[in-house]
């Protein structure tokens, strides 16, 4: 299907033919992610569009939206064609081979804050395992100002994406990125361990959508046969990796919450609580070490 035409053509006019293409290629919010293209494309603000919507689109910005519009329709998300995704209160870039962060991770980061919550000025020592594009570090270090974190990841690209979201965040200085696997090399003790492994069951992956199982990398997707190996990987350090006071907070795939929940008890950690998302799943497990 040829693009839409976008010559000669106002703000307001392009994305209703960027809107209109999109929905016939079978885009899912295909207004929302116009909206976004158009933006973007545009170097535009949200104002710029509602203010002044019969302005004309320069013909650079339309060429730049006619090759979005492409891409989207193609199933490339729009958080990597624009290069940048909305997380907690900051925008991150988003690289290539490194996940795209999502809204369900907020939820760590909300359960965090509440259980901490008398800590927030406190000098708190985090270590997040598999930090990817450096999301949690981001959002952690924001909310808490005197804290400190250490970001693991495997991936060369995940540690160099996190360490510029980290600049990007003005957080650099109280972060510091890791290559390696889980918390192997690791002999400190932290106040806090949050973690977004990978816990995709490997027969799933291929069920996933297009813009999932196209774009982010199967490293930060592929949790092993039931998805939970990962977890069990990391379970077995989380004793000796947390201060007596300190907490641990995991993502989980739907349905997970009561497995991880079981291989925390099974090393002697206590569930603090599971939490839901927006959409209701149980998205979060906190564990502490108990008295
Ligand atoms: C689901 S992503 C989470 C990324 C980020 N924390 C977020 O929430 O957006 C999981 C991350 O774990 C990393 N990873 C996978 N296996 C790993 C391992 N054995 N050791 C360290 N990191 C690993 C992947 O490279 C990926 O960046």
């Amino acid at each position: 299907m040829p693009s839409p035409t976008l010559e000669d053509v106002t703000r307001a006019e392009a994305l209703e033919r960027v809107a209109a293409f999109l929905e016939r290629r079978g885009v899912e919010d295909a207004r929302r992610d116009a909206k976004a293209l158009l933006l973007a494309a545009g170097e535009l603000r949200q104002a710029d569009l509602l203010l002044e919507p019969a302005t004309p689109l320069s013909p650079g910005a339309s060429r730049r939206l006619s090759a979005y519009a492409q891409r989207r329709a193609a199933r490339e998300p729009v958080s990597r064609i624009v290069g940048l995704r909305g997380f907690w209160t900051q925008d991150l870039v988003v690289a290539p081979d490194v996940l795209d962060p999502r809204p369900d991770t907020e939820t760590l980061v909300e359960l965090t804050l509440e259980h901490l919550r008398d800590r927030r000025r406190d000098d708190l020592s985090i270590l997040d395992l598999g930090a990817g594009s450096g999301a949690l570090v981001c959002a952690l270090l924001s909310e808490f100002c005197n804290a400190r974190a250490v970001a693991i990841d495997l991936s060369a690209r995940a540690c160099a994406a996190s360490a510029a979201n980290f600049a990007r965040c003005g957080v650099a200085e109280r972060a510091a990125v890791v290559q390696g696997r889980w918390a192997r090399a690791i002999r400190a003790r932290f106040d806090l361990v949050v973690s977004n492994p990978p816990y995709i069951a490997s027969g799933e992956i291929e069920t996933l959508a297009p813009e999932v199982r196209l774009h982010d990398p199967p490293l930060a997707l592929d949790g092993g046969a039931d998805g939970l190996d990962c977890y069990r990987e990391i379970v077995v350090d989380l004793p000796r990796l947390l201060a007596p006071q300190g907490l641990a907070v995991f993502e989980v795939g739907a349905g997970q919450s009561r497995d991880v929940a079981a291989l925390l008890a099974a090393r002697g950690l206590e569930i603090a609580e599971i939490r839901r998302d927006v959409v209701g799943h149980e998205r979060a497990v906190a564990a502490s070490l108990g008295e």
